[in-house]
């Protein structure tokens, strides 16, 4: 790969072409806001939280899908991104149920940090309150659609790392769900192998395991970087 000069936030940074901004931002300590992302799977651009300013390009674009180009001019924080950093925050709380002082993430919940991260001391949108179901057939886990913000995390790893293809998605919009095999229950599935990795991605109390009771959920995301590091290693 050859090296090409970019600005971020004003350094000049000399950076192998073929990265993300997002990649390239991390490995520079610069902090970007992101909840799709998740190390070790394909990037897919859905929460819009890594959204950059690029001189010359009228609309935000986001970091994790976006690749860097010679002489690319990139500002990471700068108020336009502030406002919408705050505003899809706010959207995300609002469009399902998190009650957090009930919810098994609470205080290791990736949502309830970025809230915390964005100072959102409160939700100027109207809250949707959605009848969401909770599916507890699976022996071991369960899902819980109030706490899902559709990342897609569960059904990239599912699919990338684990081979399973047990989720996927129905519907668009406001009835957008993630399902299990052809939607059926998720206990019924012939497709899940109880892995158990899709809880682990899962960045909120989406996806938790049976044995657990409010506030004691403990993910670890990065044991799928490891794990993919492992295979490429032929480990
Ligand atoms: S998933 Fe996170 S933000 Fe949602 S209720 Fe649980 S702790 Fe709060
Ligand atoms: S269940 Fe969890 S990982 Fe899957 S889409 Fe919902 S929030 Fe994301
Ligand atoms: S992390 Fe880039 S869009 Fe979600």
């Amino acid at each position: 790969m050859q090296n090409i000069t970019i600005y971020i936030d004003d350094k000049k940074l000399e950076v192998e072409s073929g990265k993300t901004i997002l990649e390239v931002c991390r490995n520079n300590n610069i902090e970007i806001l992101t909840m799709c992302h998740l190390e070790g799977v394909l990037d897919v651009g859905a929460c819009r939280l890594c959204l950059v300013e690029i001189e010359g390009v009228n609309k935000l674009l986001s970091a994790c899908t976006t690749k860097v180009a010679a002489n690319m001019v990139i500002r990471t924080s700068t108020e336009r991104i502030k406002r919408y950093q705050r505003i899809t925050t706010e959207l995300l709380f609002a469009e399902r149920n998190h009650m957090c002082s009930v919810c098994v993430a609470n205080g290791k919940c990736e949502l309830q940090n970025l809230g915390y991260k964005v100072e959102m001391d409160s939700i100027r949108y109207p809250r949707l309150f959605p009848q969401c179901e909770v599916d507890t057939s699976h022996s071991w886990y369960v899902l819980d659609h109030n706490r899902c913000i559709m990342c897609t995390r569960c059904v990239r790893v599912c699919s990338e790392v684990e081979g399973a293809f047990n989720w996927s998605v129905k519907n668009r919009g406001y009835q957008v769900r993630i399902i299990s095999d052809f939607n059926t229950p998720w206990g019924e599935s012939t497709t899940c192998t109880s892995c158990g990795k899709c809880l682990h991605a899962c960045p909120t109390g989406a996806l938790w395991p049976k044995a657990i009771v409010q506030g004691q959920l403990d993910k670890k995301p990065e044991i799928i970087e490891e794990l993919m590091a492992k295979r490429k290693m032929g480990l």
